[in-house]
């Protein structure tokens, strides 16, 4: 069978399968930091290098090479060739792939004159906006640059009935086609089409693409309604997609991001040089929005209206986000309405000291509900702390949740021990507490006094932080498995994903990574991260050899030692079973070998 399958279907297919269910259904997957980890289905190994992705949408194997996204996983999995594979995703989630071939793809070809009649249309709003004094005053007197009003494509539609009408005739297209993508409609009485947007502003939405989807419209006074939005169309759903994305994944370097409410908003950071603001649009966020976004950077700060609905958009993208796994950040804007509204009293410097002290979700809802309860009544106060233990009973880490007791405790002067009950109930509150304690004491002291082995995992890893070459010649020579540490093993990781995404690390990120990984000894990872490495570039082959071969030679012998007990053990027992003594045989083979490699090793290296 040959399949011929259009970018459109292979891009559904790629939306729609998850990549950890996917590889979820093949070997379990487990959560570490914000990857998921597990025992590669391509190599043998025990200990799991292979690691999965969802924000990047991609897998990665350090123990074997393998990589790729989901596709790849399937064709190299189920052996398939990639449209096989993607006809396998496609039937699991649903999507029906039609045979067709390239010429008679009319799905794709109406879509594509969709798109080419919004642009035309967005070019005629554009060279409308140039001529018209009025409309070019209005943005101008709203501070926007005439460079931005490019960068945008704003326009403006004529205060007419069917100016745009006439002129999409007049290059061809047909009523059919400009009704359905929604730019004009039949008036009910008399079957005569009109524009539906007259005498606004337009904004044009674009995809990351850069294809024209959908336009907003704003009037150019305080007549009602303010925005005119495209009606959903075969070419644009407002939930799918953000406006301003298009800019920001060409030109930021999607170190933040920041969701706002409104088209102004984001051409109005843009204005000040933040081109790394997305609306969704006037609506909550949606969970496809969020997945969307995640793509692009997890370090996400909100910052909505902060009006009601504005609070209540933001308590919603809240929940969306950390569904997502994404911990966003929360922009308090004090009295100002929106980012807009905001920077025309406040400089672009006083924008970014916000966005450095935003909130958590948890200080922002601590800030919230202390609004809309009176806490100097002991009502309010009952209620407020009532609603804020639900919020920290939803807290996944045990620390969090003891620092905002002790918090809410103090601010609200509720004894903790009242607290800790509303949080926990009456029982098992003594058990989260103790584990705690627990964990502090049983967790060994080894990192004072690092291992030979264990100095030379680190001073790899400081090599490979310096750059990306000597990162890419460890990689050639020594996988995750043969790390020792934890600590090490996880930092690999980080550095892996990180140079994965830029030529260049980023150590900031690194270090916000590393946080999030539970049960590290941070003494350690500081050994590893903070001291930059001291060497002579012309040395560095060398070095980088001398402690490869440690690790081999570390690894080899604790391969041994494993074998030794092993073979000891089954030699305690007097009346070995068959399968004992073909296991015993095994071993001893196996020992041999090993000695065989260590001395090879120790020879060549001299050692
Ligand atoms: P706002 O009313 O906060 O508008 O709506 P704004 O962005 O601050 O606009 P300016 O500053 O007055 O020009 C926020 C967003 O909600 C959607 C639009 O996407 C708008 O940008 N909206 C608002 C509508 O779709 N229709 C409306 O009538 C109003
Ligand atoms: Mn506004």
């Amino acid at each position: 069978m040959t399949l011929y399958i259009n970018d459109e279907i292979i891009e559904k297919v790629r939306d729609a399968s998850d990549i950890v269910d996917i590889i979820s259904g093949y070997i379990p997957l487990k959560k570490s930091g914000s990857n998921y980890v597990g025992l590669c289905p391509f190599h043998n190994e025990k200990t799991p290098s292979f690691t999965v992705s969802d924000t990047k949408e991609f897998f990665h194997c350090f123990g074997c090479g393998e990589g790729g996204d989901v596709i790849a996983f399937i064709m190299k999995r189920e052996n398939l060739s990639f449209p096989e594979a993607v006809k396998f995703l496609a039937d699991k989630a649903g999507i029906i792939i039609e045979e067709r071939k390239p010429k008679d793809n009319k799905y794709l070809e109406e879509k594509n004159r969709g798109y080419e009649i919004n642009k035309v249309a967005a070019r005629f709003f554009y060279d409308n906006l140039t001529k018209n004094k009025v409309a070019l005053e209005y943005l101008y007197k709203r501070k926007i640059s005439s460079k931005v009003i490019r960068q945008f494509g704003l326009g403006y539609a004529l205060d007419n009935w069917s100016a745009l009408f006439n002129y999409l005739k007049s290059k061809g297209y047909k009523e059919e086609e400009i009704s359905k993508v929604g730019l004009i409609r039949k008036k009910s009485t008399n079957d005569v089409y009109y524009d539906i947007f007259r005498n606004r502003i337009i904004f044009p939405i674009i995809d990351v693409r850069g294809r024209v989807i959908g336009f907003g419209g704003r009037v150019l006074d305080n007549s009602m309604p303010k925005y005119l939005n495209s009606q959903e169309t075969y070419i644009f759903s407002k939930g799918n997609n953000l406006y301003g994305l298009n800019l920001l994944s060409k030109l930021s370097d999607r170190k933040r991001i920041i969701i706002v409410e409104g088209y102004m908003d984001v051409i109005s950071l843009f204005n000040h040089g933040i081109n790394y603001a997305v609306a969704s649009l006037g609506t909550a966020l949606t969970e496809q929005q969020g997945k969307l976004l995640k793509r692009y950077g997890q370090n996400i700060y909100i910052c909505y209206d902060t009006d009601e609905a504005g609070i209540k958009a933001t308590l919603k993208a809240i929940e969306v986000l950390r569904k997502l796994d994404v911990e966003p950040k929360i922009v308090i804007l004090d009295d100002y309405k929106d980012p807009d509204d905001f920077l025309k009293e406040n400089s672009i410097d006083d924008f970014e000291s916000k966005l450095n002290t935003a909130y958590n979700h948890v200080d922002y809802k601590i800030f919230i509900y202390k609004n809309k309860f009176n806490i100097n009544e002991t009502e309010g106060k009952i209620g407020f702390t009532k609603e804020i233990a639900k919020v920290i009973r939803g807290l996944k880490s045990p620390i969090e949740k003891d620092v905002y007791i002790d918090k809410i405790s103090k601010e609200m002067n509720i004894s903790k021990d009242a607290i800790e009950k509303e949080v926990f109930g009456n029982n098992n509150r003594m058990g989260t507490k103790k584990n705690i304690i627990d964990k502090k004491n049983i967790s060994p002291l080894k990192v004072s006094l690092p291992t030979a082995n264990i100095r030379a995992e680190i001073d790899l890893l400081r090599l490979m932080i310096f750059n990306k070459e000597y990162y890419d010649k460890v990689m050639q020579e020594v996988s995750l498995d043969d790390y020792e540490s934890l600590e090490c093993r996880e930092v690999l990781k980080i550095i892996s994903d990180l140079y994965i995404e830029d030529e260049i690390l980023n150590e900031d990120m690194l270090w916000e990574r590393v946080r999030g990984i539970p049960n590290l000894n941070m003494e350690l990872v500081e050994k590893i991260i903070k001291k930059p490495i001291n060497f002579l570039p012309e040395n560095v082959e060398q070095m980088i050899n001398d402690l490869v071969t440690t690790l081999k030679v570390n690894r080899l012998e604790m391969e041994r030692d494993r074998i030794k007990k092993k073979i000891e053990e089954i030699e305690k027992n007097q009346n070995k079973s068959p399968l004992q003594e073909k296991e015993f045989l095994q071993l001893c083979m196996e020992l041999t070998n090993l000695n065989k490699e260590l001395n090879l090793i120790r020879h060549e290296e001299g050692r």
